[in-house]
């Protein structure tokens, strides 16, 4: 087999194994049930903001961190910090270590950079597109099966809740020897530039590993700038990334409280939890509606608001529904459509951006694209959660409103391109871009 083919197998075996957390979608379930007894104020005030604080903490961390020591550190950590979650989940009772569980969750998520930049760092530029499409898969195929074992194993009665997390843990050491076997990698983008499989104009040919360590560290720094401001300085750019991060904002805050909502449907209701299977649906769902988009050759520039409103409203009406619905299926329904609206509007937004950066810089530029969402999502977190601490209900009514200022903004930017006369002039074919202007050029 190949080196890059061999190596994208390694990768994606990992990242399926690091998907497989059959206890995820319970997980609100399993703290205010009888293993651990939370309230569900306790749940969302004292613990789960915690999480998303501690990411935005340790997003920046991380990602140099794991420049600088090559992500095959970064990645065995990560998968260690996995078993160290599910060891707390499954053992620790009490709200201090619960936090300190969060703050571990923040770490878990913010290391999945080390797993998406190691590929710039281990196959040749050539094979990026493959490798990341592989890895994209894997994560699928992870997520839905997860999903549908959480189900199957929940429904027949074969295991609780509890139980559930002795799978996520086994498949969290699993993942961690896994990452043992990954190689470790040469070069980073920033730190070990120069081993780096880059054009070689980009390679620093007169300084070698041997420059003193101040210099390495401020090269570093100045080729970081120069990406930033590079990136930053285009204004299509910064309004794509604008609308990124404030969908995932709001998209990440309904995935982070809509369990409470279900979980207080199911208290008066007595009905099953079917979140397993929800998972496993949305999955699918959303690699879906991603897929489709991304194979229509569709005019972004000109269509990107119209479509953009019309996916930011479609998800306001659906949390809304989460909001006000007493029925379980309804409210699972209008999640599913929320999901599939949002990767529809990520997936316009992501591949519009990813056309105007050079592949190195992905990593990079969506981490600060996610560093801006995640300081919005605090900000909202903190105002609505802990200071105001409104109840999960009202919570919804605050996103859909949220998601409905997102769609009103963009039906304005529609309605001032059509002003601006950029619409003058376009017919039916010139929204479908021709087959030559491809993000590669
Ligand atoms: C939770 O509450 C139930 C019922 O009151 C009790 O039997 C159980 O031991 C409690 N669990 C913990 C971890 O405190």
């Amino acid at each position: 087999m190949e080196r890059w083919l061999k190596l994208s197998l390694l990768l994606c075996i990992f990242g399926f194994l690091k998907e497989i957390r059959p206890s995820e979608p319970y997980v609100t379930h399993f703290l205010m049930g009888p293993w651990k007894n939370f309230t569900a104020n306790e749940v969302y005030e004292e613990i789960y903001p915690v999480g998303t604080y501690s990411t935005l903490a340790l997003l920046v961390v991380v990602f140099l961190v794991t420049d600088f020591l090559r992500h095959k550190p970064v990645i065995v950590a990560d998968a260690l910090t996995g078993v160290a979650i599910y060891s707390l989940l499954i053992w620790a009772q009490g709200i201090p270590l619960m936090q300190v569980m969060e703050v571990l969750y923040g770490g878990f998520m913010a290391g999945e950079v080390a797993y998406y930049t190691y590929i710039y760092a281990s196959v040749d530029r050539s094979r990026y597109q493959a490798v990341s499409g592989h890895t994209r898969a894997a994560y699928l195929v992870g997520r839905c099966t997860s999903g549908v074992m959480a189900q199957v194993l929940v429904s027949t009665g074969a295991m609780d809740y509890l139980e559930l997390n002795y799978i996520t843990l086994a498949s969290m050491v699993a993942a961690t020897m896994w990452a043992l076997l990954l190689p470790s990698t040469q070069s980073s983008i920033y730190f070990h530039r120069d081993k780096a499989i880059l054009p070689s104009h980009e390679k620093d040919s007169l300084e070698a590993n041997d420059a003193a360590p101040p210099e390495r560290m401020a090269r570093a720094f100045w080729y970081l700038r120069r990406d930033l401001v590079t990136a930053y300085t285009s204004s299509s750019v910064v309004k794509w990334s604008l609308w990124w991060a404030l969908a995932t904002c709001g998209f990440y805050q309904v995935l982070n409280y809509t369990q409470l909502i279900w979980e207080e449907v199911v208290q008066s209701s007595g009905q099953q939890l079917y979140n397993g299977a929800v998972e496993a649906v949305y999955t699918v769902v959303g690699a879906c509606s991603a897929l489709a988009l991304s194979s229509l050759r569709l005019n972004w520039q000109l269509l990107g608001p119209p479509a953009l409103a019309a996916c930011a409203l479609v998800q306001a009406a659906a949390v809304y529904t989460i909001s006000v619905s007493q029925d379980l299926w309804l409210s699972y329904a209008a999640y599913i459509l929320c999901l599939a609206a949002y990767q529809a509007l990520v997936t316009i937004a992501s591949s519009e951006i990813a056309k105007l950066l050079k592949e190195e810089c992905f990593g990079l530029i969506f981490g600060v694209n996610m560093f801006f969402a995640l300081a919005l999502q605090s900000i909202l977190t903190l105002v609505v959660i802990t200071w105001l601490q409104i109840a999960p209900r009202e919570q919804f009514l605050i996103y859909g409103s949220y998601f409905a200022v997102l769609g009103v903004g963009f039906v304005f930017v529609a309605l001032y391109s059509l002003l601006k006369g950029q619409w003058r002039g376009v017919t039916l074919k010139s929204l479908w871009l021709p087959k030559e202007e491809r993000a590669d050029t």
